[in-house]
């Protein structure tokens, strides 16, 4: 750990595991959302232009449970990186806003937030805050520019990546001396090449998740356990070392 701790820029590049102990479902597992839900209803532009209610009140409900959830010990961990490490960057695959409220102050959000919202039309280009009346309704709502169907600000498949977020971390993934892979099972591109641009470059990978993925093969380490557990005692450790 030695490394890490010697670190002058660590990227922290998260999944839904980190938020697991803050009762958010991952996506892959057998009790994750996309083994009861069909990505393709309900994380597609064409699943939504089929059947927008059903899409639309999915995200009102996901966005209402995960204002009533909190940070858990993996996003305060993370956040606390930052007293200890000269730079640190969060490079999340998550949507919930927890790294954020947890106090990590440099966070680039690769799949967007749902706290936000875009015209489906893609009249403007900038996403907005959601406005207040949006907050407590399933019914759909209607971009005040141009009349379409207002969305999620979220990337769905068959989506690309926002440009300037994703050009910020893939600069950030190939410049870091080390990077922390927390709670992803890598499979979904392009956010899962991260890792291998770090490691082209030379990089120190730590991965912290209770199972083997397709990153472990070029990780320097593989700490197998839950983040809530781990990365409070890996912060310790980096403590230790450098004080
Ligand atoms: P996945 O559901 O694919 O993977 C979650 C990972 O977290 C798995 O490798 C688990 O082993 C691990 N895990 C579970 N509990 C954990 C814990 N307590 N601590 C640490 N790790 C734990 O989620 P992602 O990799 O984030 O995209 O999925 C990537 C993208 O696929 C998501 O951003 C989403 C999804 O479709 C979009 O919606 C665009």
């Amino acid at each position: 750990m030695g490394l890490l701790a010697a670190a002058r820029h660590l990227v922290v590049f998260t999944g839904a595991g980190v938020s697991r102990e803050s009762g958010i479902p991952t996506f892959r597992d057998a009790e994750g959302m996309w083994a009861k839900l069909d990505p393709l209803v309900y994380a597609t532009p064409q699943g939504f232009r089929r059947e927008p209610e059903l899409v639309w009140s999915w995200y009102q409900w996901r966005r209402r449970k995960m204002g009533e959830v909190a940070p858990n010990p993996a996003h305060y961990a993370i956040a606390e990186l930052e007293r200890l490490i000269p730079r640190v960057t969060v490079v999340t695959q998550n949507i919930d806003g927890l790294h954020q409220r947890a106090g990590s102050s440099d966070v680039l959000e690769l799949h967007g937030s749902i706290v936000r919202f875009k015209c489906f039309a893609g009249c403007r280009g900038d996403p907005t805050p959601v406005p207040p009346p949006l907050l407590e309704s399933d019914e759909l709502a209607h971009c005040p520019h141009c009349g379409a169907l207002v969305r999620p600000d979220v990337v769905w498949f068959n989506e690309r990546l926002p440009a300037a977020v994703w050009e910020m971390a893939a600069g950030v993934a190939v410049t870091c001396d080390a990077m922390l892979i927390v709670g992803t099972s890598g499979v979904v591109e392009p956010a899962a090449s991260l890792p291998k641009y770090a490691a082209h470059q030379g990089a120190f990978l730590v991965e912290v998740n209770p199972e083997e993925t397709p990153l472990t093969a070029i990780a320097d380490v593989t700490l197998y356990g839950r983040a809530g557990e781990v990365l409070p005692r890996l912060v310790e450790r980096i403590r230790a070392l450098k004080s």
